[in-house]
């Protein structure tokens, strides 16, 4: 007999209906999975056959053929456990069941209980779109699928529960969706930025990186505070929206790394990988694509410490991704596109000594390898940022100085009356914050009075600024002047825009 469930794969990040198509014949047991099936849904056979007689059915000694549809589709992952299961229990006719309006989806372990599942976020947005009223997934995903409303979740904690529940015996209950709670890291985690002593300059310039999502490179002799500086600005950036948060969280579903306890990720992430990162680890990669570092950071801070060592291939992947705010995958089987919206913060020395212009301490490197070092950043890296700023050495005086510098909740408000302002912009669009501007939206949009027109033409002669420095420098001003709630842009806003401009390094 023919028994067929409604599953789902995951293609990049969207969710794609798979009908699993169960029959079971006359003939010698076997069990074959077609349609595109890698190793581990190709394992589903044993995790099945055990968990069938483990749950108190049978698994029935005949030829049993799977097939997972569409067949060119690949199907990755063990998502495909449960509905697997289903198909052979009603395919053997051990349950009568009406499922053709129902997605089920889960992994199984040999005993027949359920386990947590990677990707249940794009799944079920996949099933309210088709208009599919059912889905059941694992006890431990129900608060995870509970997050996209207008579909009945069914959690399941194991394959007998499902059972009895489809012989009618005992009604699985619809899960109950709750208020989600806001997440809200420990406090250990971030650092305030009033116990970071002096470099006001750099928290300024940070406070304008997190209102309107610029790119920031910090240079600087080894001790200054730059790591310090960056690990602050979770802090100090704008809360995401619900739309924001979800896209997120998606990324992070697909990828597993979604932690149980909170199903929806409302902190922007910030991620800051170590130099020996792979291109494909930065920017996403692998025989079935997963998303990279850039995707992870969507809507967040990429922090790339010690930037040189990155190298030179690794740091020009990034230039495509950092104009586009999108990464395409191409691979034999088709290409995915992966989301990849994230400031980007690096921090460096100046040289391998760390001490090259450093006032009070000689640098100790021949001029040949300071300049071989910054030349790892190319011009074109460095035409990408909008705000480039040294973090000079400390003294004394000010690290012994009791008094605290401003807290970053105060710089938040700011930086999120700046962040309204912008929100309210675009409202209607997909942008979501000025460094997001195309050219068209600069110029609705950036605004310049005249004396702040006649110090842009100045600034674009004497520093032989490119076109995209142009609007890279307007898009920051803009910046500036919603920080200062200024309709127009002055010369001043104007002023700071091009004392921020990447200088060219050695
Ligand atoms: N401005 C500062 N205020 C308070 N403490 C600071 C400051 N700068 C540095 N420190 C102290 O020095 C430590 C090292 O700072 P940090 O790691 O930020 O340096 P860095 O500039 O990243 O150096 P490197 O170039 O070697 O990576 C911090 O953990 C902190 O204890
Ligand atoms: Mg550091």
């Amino acid at each position: 007999m023919l028994a067929k469930v409604i599953s789902c794969a995951v293609v990049g990040l969207e969710g794609a209906i798979v009908e699993v198509e169960v029959d079971i014949s006359p003939g010698l047991p076997s069990m074959t999975i077609v349609g595109l099936p890698d190793t581990a849904v190709q394992e589903a056979r044993e995790r099945v056959r055990a968990a069938i007689r483990n749950s108190g059915c049978v698994f029935p000694m005949k030829r049993i053929v799977v097939n997972l549809a569409p067949a060119d589709l690949k199907k990755a992952g063990p998502a495909y456990d449960l509905p697997i299961a289903t198909g052979i229990l009603l395919s053997s006719e051990q349950v009568y069941a009406d499922v053709s309006q129902t997605i089920i989806l889960g992994e199984l372990s040999l005993d027949g209980s359920l386990r947590h599942t990677n990707g249940i976020l794009p799944m079920v947005a996949l099933a309210r779109q088709e208009g599919i009223s059912t889905i059941i997934v694992p006890e431990a995903d129900a608060k995870e699928a509970s997050l996209i409303e207008g579909t009945k979740i069914i959690p399941i904690s194991s394959l007998s529960q499902l059972v009895s529940h489809f012989r009618g015996e005992i009604p699985a209950p619809e899960y109950k969706r709750d208020e989600v709670e806001e997440y809200t890291p420990p406090a250990s985690s971030i650092t305030d930025l009033a116990y970071i002593k002096g470099q006001e300059h750099a928290k300024r310039a940070l406070e304008v990186a997190a209102a309107g999502g610029h790119n920031v490179i910090m240079m600087g002799p080894p001790g200054s505070g730059k790591t310090l500086l960056a690990r602050s600005l979770p802090s100090i950036l704008p809360p995401m929206t619900t739309e924001e948060a979800l896209e997120v969280t998606k990324i992070y579903s697909v990828c597993g790394l979604l932690p149980s306890d909170t199903p929806l990720i409302k902190q922007r992430p910030f991620r800051s990988p170590h130099y020996t990162i792979s291109n494909a680890g930065l920017v996403g990669g692998g025989h079935w694509p997963k998303p990279g570092e850039i995707s992870l950071s969507h809507r967040g801070v990429l922090f790339l410490d010690e930037l040189p060592e990155f190298g030179h291939a690794v740091l020009e992947v990034l230039r495509q991704p950092v104009e586009d705010k999108v990464i395409t995958i191409s691979r034999a089987q088709g290409s995915v596109t992966f989301p990849a919206n994230f400031m980007m913060v690096g921090a460096m020395n100046p040289c391998p000594c760390g001490y090259y212009g450093d006032p009070f301490k000689q640098c100790t490197c021949p001029p040949s390898l300071v300049s071989r070092y910054q030349r790892r950043i190319s011009g074109p890296f460095i035409d990408r940022v909008d705000i480039f700023i040294e973090v000079p050495h400390i003294d004394y005086e000010k690290l012994a100085d009791d008094r605290l510098g401003e807290k970053s909740d105060k710089v938040q408000a700011r930086v999120n009356a700046a962040h309204s302002i912008q929100q309210k912009r675009f409202e209607g669009t997909k942008l979501s914050c000025n460094t997001e501007m195309t050219p068209t939206e600069v110029r609705e949009f950036c605004r310049v009075e005249d004396q702040a027109q006649s110090l842009l033409k100045a600034a674009m002669k004497q520093l032989y600024l490119s076109a995209r420095a142009f609007h890279r420098i307007l898009k920051l001003a803009r910046t500036i002047a919603d920080l200062e709630n200024a309709d127009i842009i002055k010369a001043h806003h104007v002023a700071e825009a091009i004392q921020y401009r990447p200088r060219s390094l050695v």
